[in-house]
């Protein structure tokens, strides 16, 4: 059962921790006086950036973080885990997240994604841990009928075995707390988070040429790519581009810190948007990305994608009413911050 816990006697561990989100949401929770237990595998992160979130927030709150480097699919690594720690609730982030990769290697992406859930809520049900916040996203949604999406709009059918993935969860997740409703489960839908933390020391690492738009232009930024590709410039929007709701990760990372609080003596599941409630089109991202780096950068319009939606965007006002979250910063804040990241680091943590 759910109980109202101090930060600071709170430990929380964060799959996946090392990552673009997890990175950012273990700052705000050191910042928070969380204690925090990460365990990342590093398949897609590096271990310098849970340096850089100890030298943002500081000596001591970075005695707060312990680092796991495991796989959440080895039941003995996360059994030890659970054992050496009083884990009181979890984040859990970790997996595949490559829409276009997931479409060729399903099976990989659904026994990372769904097989890493069902051994971490079986640890956390042998440790009596019950409390589980899930990274699901918009995509669940597929092409919706109408916008903003709301938390009630329907699911539907996804376009790709990430998508899936995620949809899946949500219902594995919401069929345990059926069965024993002492769980206490937060579905987190995010739109998309790109940006970076304001300090230039982290920021998202894509292995390999990006497959998210904002990653591409600042990579077109500083000079490693030559133009940034729009696919699709016939859509039934503004400009003919795709929109969709951007959402600064830090704002994200923080609506993770609001569902933990808010989560505090619950039982339940509970389902929110995360994001601005605002479109933005491709061609509205170039030009704030360009305003942000002082220079124009160079697009070509290339054949929309295959199963690439028009338009996306939010309605995020549940979880300003129940956990008093909002994000606060807007698409110009989120270049600057991208570009920030990106001109310091130009080869991301490798550099
Ligand atoms: N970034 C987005 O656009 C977006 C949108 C919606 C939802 N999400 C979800 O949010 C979560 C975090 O996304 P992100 O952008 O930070 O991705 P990321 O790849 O940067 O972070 C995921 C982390 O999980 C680790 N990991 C993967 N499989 C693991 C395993 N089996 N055991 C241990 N560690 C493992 C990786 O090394 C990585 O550090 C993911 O679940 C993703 O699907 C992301």
């Amino acid at each position: 059962m759910s109980t109202t816990l101090d930060p600071q006697d709170t430990c929380v561990l964060v799959t996946g921790g090392a990552g673009f989100i997890g990175s950012h949401t273990v700052v705000e929770l050191l910042q928070g006086g969380y204690r925090v237990v990460v365990v990342d595998d590093l398949s897609n992160s590096s271990e310098v950036a849970l340096e850089r979130v100890k030298q943002i927030v500081g000596e001591d709150a970075a005695e707060n973080l312990t680092f796991y480097q495991a796989n959440v699919l080895d039941r003995e690594a996360m059994e030890r885990i659970f054992t050496e720690h009083r884990i009181d609730r979890v984040i859990h982030f970790a997996g595949f997240k490559a829409v276009g990769e997931s479409v060729k290697k399903p099976i990989e992406y659904y026994h990372n994604n769904i097989e890493n859930t069902l051994v971490l809520v079986d640890v956390m049900r042998n440790h009596g841990c019950k409390s589980i916040i899930f990274s699901s996203s918009s995509t669940v949604y597929g092409d919706p009928d109408s916008l903003p999406l709301t938390e009630e709009s329907p699911k539907k059918a996804c376009t790709n075995p990430y998508g899936w993935t995620k949809w899946m969860i949500e219902q594995i997740l919401t069929d345990l707390h059926t069965a024993d409703p002492e769980w206490d489960v937060v579905i987190l839908r995010y739109f998309n988070p790109i940006g970076a933390h304001e300090s230039g020391l982290i920021g998202e690492d894509p292995k390999g040429i990006p497959n998210n738009l904002v990653p591409y232009v600042a990579q077109v930024a500083v000079g490693k790519l030559a133009a940034v590709q729009v696919f699709g410039d016939d859509y039934p929007t503004p400009d003919g581009t795709g929109v969709r709701d951007y959402i600064h990760v830090v704002d994200l990372a923080r609506g993770h810190v609001a569902a933990l609080n808010w989560m505090n003596g619950r039982e339940g599941v509970e389902i929110f948007n995360l994001g601005t409630g605002k479109g933005t089109s491709v061609l509205e991202v170039i030009r704030a990305f360009s305003k942000a780096c002082g220079k124009d950068l160079p697009y070509v319009i290339k054949p929309r994608r295959g199963g690439d939606i028009a338009e996306n965007f939010g309605d995020a006002s549940k979880a300003e009413r129940e956990m008093g979250w909002k994000a606060q910063y807007n698409i110009d804040d989120m270049c600057r911050d991208s570009w920030n990241w990106q001109s310091h680091n130009p080869d991301g943590f490798r550099s």
